[in-house]
């Protein structure tokens, strides 16, 4: 039967995929297997070297495929590993800590000769069980809690690059990336310090086993290191007891089974406290590994946080997503279920490629591109999602950033060296186990400057901020285009392109000092790829920065720069267009006038100034739009009459405004028997989320997919709240504008506080910004987290 037929056959079966070349083989449901899922190999180097590279296919043709090397569905999308992770009772995490390749009866004897019995932790437990012992344990990983850590992770990491700073040459994973997280993990644990040489050998041993495929004769071996580390961590256990008040998260779990003996049993501190040390160390050491890696291999990414160690924090999330530590999961089927489109009967084991996920060009655009300043990278399942996410992703984070701040500010010649790389072969936790690095020790910048040692940035603990994306942009010319306002061009250093925009965009600016950031709408074309243009007008009853901007800003300045971000998008697909403008509020107009203007689309443009000596891109707007320019100078007696241009409600038609509030104010009144949402207009800051919390009232979430339930003091916003609570969600303006901290609501009446919303989304009552929405009174609301 010629392959086409049999696909063909393959579909007409049940099976919505068309699966290629095929082999021999047949899925437990009788549906057969391509070649290339019967090669699928997840202990072979070129999984081991790249796995999001190796599932390729998979994830573009045959995004759930059942591997007979593995006996394993394998799944490399990112929905549907997002919704295998927030399904916890259909998809089990039972088998997340099984041994993938199951050890000989030797291997088993010897581990049950030392009493071997690692039970369930937190990370392979089903419910009911998991969820109270999450609650009862989690405080520790509070960003609040974790703060006390950072101290000693900035003196260990101080301490290892002290030690071959001066050498020119390092493996980083050797001489500090493996010891250093180790180390923090075993103070965040409480171990004490005489034990922690011992633990650090048998941490290894208990990845081989877990995770890898030791040869038959390895198994044996193996099986006694791992049967040594349980008797061990039994015994600082037991050591612990002595003295529960000491800090740490063991001796935390001990007090807490003081209270909740039914929740904490002693079985299962044991097996936490064994796998808490791996899970709180190899991850955090690989990830770093890679990080620098990756960081080492893109020099303009590694100059620019050498430059602006305030990108560290998105660096170590793109870092992660990119290239984490953890490549793929595993979850057991508890009934028949479908995974994309696929019949998955119950029973089946499904490995979850959480590095394919992040690299799913559905959900991270120009997905294989390592972009330091990607506005979602965040959103990627190196940690999982919902109930299960990695408890220790905070700590993890913070170490990645301490130890890229101190590498970044000590050795920012660093580069990698000519080297191969090998992996710890398995198919989870990944990272090289050498990474060789070199510079020229004459050039340390602390050899010039002993002050440099000092320094530090502040670390930010949890997902990172949009805010701190910024990039170094060169004023390229300043040119005045109207009485008190000037046009800057603005160009990257090294002539790349400029980052793509759409009309309506606008960056911030920071002018002069950190607390001086203000806005400015794009006004340029989309089309000049190398340059940005903004044009600012000299208020003296503003707030200082455009009179810092036309006071200092000369060509050949570096500015920073945030953006560009959109928050006054242009409708397409709108049949007519009126965009009115007063004053300044012609920049955001005339970007998009230009862009209606190429393609065809019906407008009209509406600017009114004082006069036109004050009004910017008089003469351009004309040469460019004729006749659909409109121009009323007070100083010549015209006037726009807003009432009477809008009189007759027009379907089809939107109206976009910028400029003085009054005239927005009037705008609104004149819409009002308009459809609803024919009117946007540009927004630069809303004072409707401010919390007085005198008049605000306290109120719970709970978390349908994380399984907990967060309550939000009346002093609170929800979005402190969630990351309080250790939840990743986005956030950006952080004052209702731009909508980047929008959740899904799944039950419960919001009150709006933002200016995204249209009136009838806020009515649909299904997402809310979590920045600034609260619940209405007596509300509690259930949210899709
Ligand atoms: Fe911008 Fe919430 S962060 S709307």
């Amino acid at each position: 039967m010629s392959t086409v037929s049999e696909a063909a056959a393959a579909r007409t079966g049940g099976c919505p995929v068309a699966h290629g070349d095929l082999s021999a083989e047949r899925s437990p449901t009788g549906c057969p297997v391509s070649r290339r899922a019967a090669d699928f190999d997840p202990f072979e180097d070129g999984y081991q070297q790249d796995p999001p590279e190796y599932v390729r296919w998979a994830r573009e043709q045959e995004p759930v495929f059942y591997s007979p090397k593995l006996g394993y569905w394998v799944v490399t999308r990112f929905e549907d590993i997002k919704a295998i992770f927030r399904d916890n009772l259909t998809f089990s995490p039972s088998i997340a800590l099984e041994k993938i390749t199951p050890t000989g009866p030797e291997a088993n004897a010897v581990l049950a000769s030392y009493g071997f019995a690692l039970n369930r932790t937190l990370v392979n437990e089903d419910e009911p069980a998991h969820m109270p012992r999450r609650r009862v344990l989690m405080d520790p990983f509070t960003p609040e809690a974790l703060k006390h850590h950072e101290p000693m992770v900035r003196q260990l990491a101080r301490e290892y690059v002290d030690r071959f700073i001066d050498d020119g040459r390092a493996d980083l994973v050797d001489q500090m990336l493996w010891e250093v997280p180790l180390t923090v993990a075993l103070h965040f644990l409480g171990v004490p310090e005489e034990d922690m040489d011992t633990l650090r050998q048998y941490s290894i041993a208990h990845t081989v086993n877990t995770w890898g495929r030791p040869k038959p004769e390895e198994q044996v071996a193996v099986a006694h290191a791992v049967g040594n580390f349980w008797q061990f961590a039994g015994k600082v256990l037991d050591k612990m007891r002595l003295n529960p008040d000491a800090p740490g998260w063991m001796p935390y779990g001990l007090r807490k089974q003081k209270e909740h003996p039914e929740v904490v049993t002693d079985s299962y501190l044991h097996s936490m406290m064994m796998a808490g040390i791996v899970a709180a160390h190899e991850t955090t050491a690989n990830a770093t590994a890679n990080a620098m890696k990756l960081l080492l291999q893109h020099p303009q990414a590694w100059r620019d946080i050498c430059e602006d160690p305030g990108l560290i924090s998105s660096a170590v999330e793109e870092c992660l997503r990119h290239n984490g530590s953890v490549a793929a999961w595993r979850r057991l089927a508890t009934k028949d279920v479908q995974v994309g489109g696929i019949d998955i009967p119950a029973g089946s084991k499904l490995l979850i490629v959480t590095s394919s996920a992040n690299h799913d060009e559905a959900h991270f655009a120009d997905a294989d591109l390592f972009d330091i300043r990607r506005d979602n990278a965040s959103d990627h399942l190196t940690f999982g999602y919902g109930s299960h996410q990695c408890m220790g992703k905070n700590l993890a984070r913070m170490e990645m950033q301490i130890f890229l701040e101190e590498f970044t500010r000590r050795i920012p010649h660093m580069k990698i060296a000519e080297q191969q790389f090998s992996y710890v072969p398995n198919t989870s936790f990944r990272g090289p186990e050498h990474l060789w690095v070199e510079w020229d020790p004459a050039h340390n910048p602390e050899r010039r400057d002993a002050a440099l040692l000092e320094q530090q940035v502040p670390v930010r603990i949890g997902e990172p901020s949009k805010h701190a994306i910024s990039r170094q942009m060169v004023v390229q010319s300043v040119t005045p285009v109207a009485e008190g306002v000037v046009k800057l061009r603005l160009a990257t250093p090294d002539g790349r392109p400029v980052p793509r925009w759409t009309p309506g965009s606008h960056i911030d600016i920071e002018c002069g000092s950190p607390e001086l950031s203000r806005q400015y709408s794009l006004c340029g074309d989309p089309a000049e790829a190398d340059v940005l243009e903004i044009a600012v007008l000299r208020e003296e009853e503003g707030r200082g920065g455009s009179a810092w901007v036309h006071a200092n800003v000369r060509p050949g300045d570096k500015l920073k720069v945030r953006g560009p971000r959109n928050h006054f998008h242009l409708d397409e697909s709108r049949q007519r267009l009126i965009l009115i403008a007063g004053g300044i509020g012609i920049t955001p107009i005339a970007a998009m006038a230009r862009r209606a203007k190429a393609l065809g689309l019906d407008y009209e443009i509406h600017y009114s100034g004082r006069s036109r000596a004050r009004m910017a891109f008089v003469d351009e707007l004309a040469a460019l739009h004729g006749e659909r320019l409109h121009v009323y100078a007070k100083e010549e007696g015209l006037r726009c009459d807003l009432a009477t241009l809008l009189a007759t409600p027009r379907e089809g038609t939107q109206v976009y405004a910028c400029g003085p509030a009054r005239m927005l104010d009037a705008l609104e009144a004149c819409c009002a028997a308009w459809p609803e949402d024919s009117l946007r207009v540009e927004h630069f800051e809303s004072k409707l989320g401010t919390l007085d919390p005198s008049k605000e009232h306290a109120f719970e979430i709970e978390l349908k997919d994380s399984g907990i339930v967060v309550p939000v003091p009346a002093d609170r916003t929800v979005l402190d709240a969630l990351r309080a609570a250790n939840i990743d969600v986005q956030s950006d303006c952080e004052e209702g504008l731009c909508g980047s901290c929008e959740v899904r609501v799944l039950a419960g009446k919001v009150d709006h506080r933002d200016v995204v919303l249209t009136r009838s989304e806020r009515d649909a009552n299904a997402r809310m910004m979590t920045c600034c929405s609260r619940a209405c009174a007596g509300e509690r609301l259930v949210l899709e987290l």
